[in-house]
Parts: structure tokens; sequence; C-alpha cells
């Protein structure tokens, strides 16, 4: 079995748990036997099956005592088990949760299938590779102006439709693809009547700042927010 493999490496990340979850996913037919690393990073590995990413939290992630912060500023949340394992579980369903809303909300993100303790199924964006962060590609870009005009708009629906401030929106968390932008990373994402929503909203909108700067279009925060309609 080739995820197998995968945890015989993952082993001091992945728990037995993790590993009865994707068989369980393969069984439900989510995903297929075939696992490929995509990323792998402090909190969590991307794998592709298939046209799904999966998104596995490592259980013992170090950045546990952050996520409690954010998941704190979640008025949605009310209650949850502060351990390792709680935190995980918590974060992820929050993570799925803003991932349908946005979805349903028609934005530009992965679809969202389901998830299930500390593993998350979703559209995999790309082809034989995995698509680019606009990061990567972003000095290449041809139509620039436009593809920043597309990133405003995408975080204006967030605002307006999906009713979340997302609280980490950069380069690295947008991918490029067939010449569309895709929104992803949305766990720290939060409803916008949060009482942490401004501080989040304002640090998304110095990072679309910084995105306009490098697409070479030049306005400051109050023109922007009036393109975003939040003034
Ligand atoms: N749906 C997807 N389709 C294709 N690639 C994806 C998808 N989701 C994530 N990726 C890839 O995996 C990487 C990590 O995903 P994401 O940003 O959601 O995790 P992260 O929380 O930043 O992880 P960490 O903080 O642990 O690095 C992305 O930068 C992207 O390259
Ligand atoms: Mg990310």
């Amino acid at each position: 079995m080739k995820y197998r493999e995968i945890w015989k490496v993952y082993s001091k990340v992945f728990d037995l748990t993790t590993l009865n979850v994707l068989e369980e996913l393969k069984e439900d037919k989510f995903i297929l036997e075939d696992l490929s690393i995509v990323s792998e990073g402090k909190e969590a590995v991307v794998c592709r099956s298939g046209d799904k990413a999966i998104k596995i939290y490592k259980i013992m992630n170090i950045s546990y005592k952050r996520q409690i912060k954010y998941l704190e500023a979640d008025p949605r949340i009310r209650s949850f088990p502060k351990t390792q394992v709680g935190v995980i579980y918590t974060w992820v369903k929050k993570e799925f949760k803003n991932l349908r809303k946005m979805f349903k909300s028609l934005i530009s993100v992965p679809a969202p299938y389901v998830y299930k303790k500390n593993v998350l199924v979703m559209e995999f964006i790309g082809d034989e590779e995995p698509a680019p962060l606009l990061h990567e590609v972003i000095d290449k870009l041809e139509d620039k102006e436009k593809v920043f005009f597309d990133i405003v708009e995408e975080y204006r629906k967030i605002y307006h439709k999906a009713r979340l401030v997302h609280g980490d929106f950069s380069e690295y968390n947008l991918l490029y693809y067939k010449g569309k932008i895709y929104v992803i990373d949305v766990s720290q994402s939060i409803p916008n009547y949060s009482p942490a929503a401004s501080e989040y909203l304002e640090k998304d909108i110095e990072n679309l700042l910084f995105i306009g700067n490098r697409l070479g279009v030049k306005l400051d925060k109050l023109e922007l927010k009036r393109m975003l309609n939040i003034l």
C-alpha cells in the first residue's frame, strides 16, 4: 500500500489514527489508494490523491498555542477540548466549515468534500503538477492588473457574501491556475462580526495593498476599502 510507505516516513508525525482515517476515506471512496506529497509545512502535510487534495494536520504540531488563540477568537466555537487532539479536530472542522461557506458563496476556493478528525479532503487544483502559489508566478504574470482586481473581488465576496475575514490572506495562500485565482488555507478565518475581525481585516488589507504593489497597482488603503465596499 502506497500510503503505508508514506506512513513509514511520517510515522513520527502521523499517528495510527491518521492511518485509519485514510483507510476509512478510501473505503468510502473519497480518496484513492495512491497518495503523493504536495507540500509539508509546520502544521500540515498536503497530499494528492487523484483529483483530491488531502490536508493532514499533524497532531503533535508546534502551533498548538497559537491555534487555541485563533479558535478562541471565533464566536461560532463555544468550547473545545484544550488537548492537542481536541484542538486539531476543532481546527479541521473550522477549516472545513469556512471552506464550505466560501464555496457556497461562489468564492473561488477548492471544492470541499469531507473532513474526518485531522484530515480534510478537497478539490485538487492543478493538472500533473499542483497549481503554483501566486508568489511563484507573480513576477511573470502578463495581465497583472486584471489578476489584482480578481483578487480584490474574491476578498470582497469573502467579506460580504461568506461574511468572513480570511486572516492570512497573502500571495502564499493564493493559487494561480489557468488564469484564475484560488483562495486556500482558510482555517483561521472568522466571521466578519467577531470582536477580532477588524484586527484580521486590517492585516488582510495591508497584505492586499502589498499584493497590489507587487502587481503594479498603486492605490491607498482608503481606495482599496472603497473597492471592497468596507468603510
Ligand atoms: N486544494 C489544493 N490543490 C493544490 N494544492 C494545494 C491545495 N491546498 C493546498 N495546496 C498546496 O499545499 C500547500 C499548503 O497548503 P495550506 O496553505 O492550506 O497549508 P498551511 O496551513 O499553509 O500549511 P503549513 O502552515 O503547515 O505550511 C499550499 O501552499 C499549496 O501549495
Ligand atoms: Mg498556507
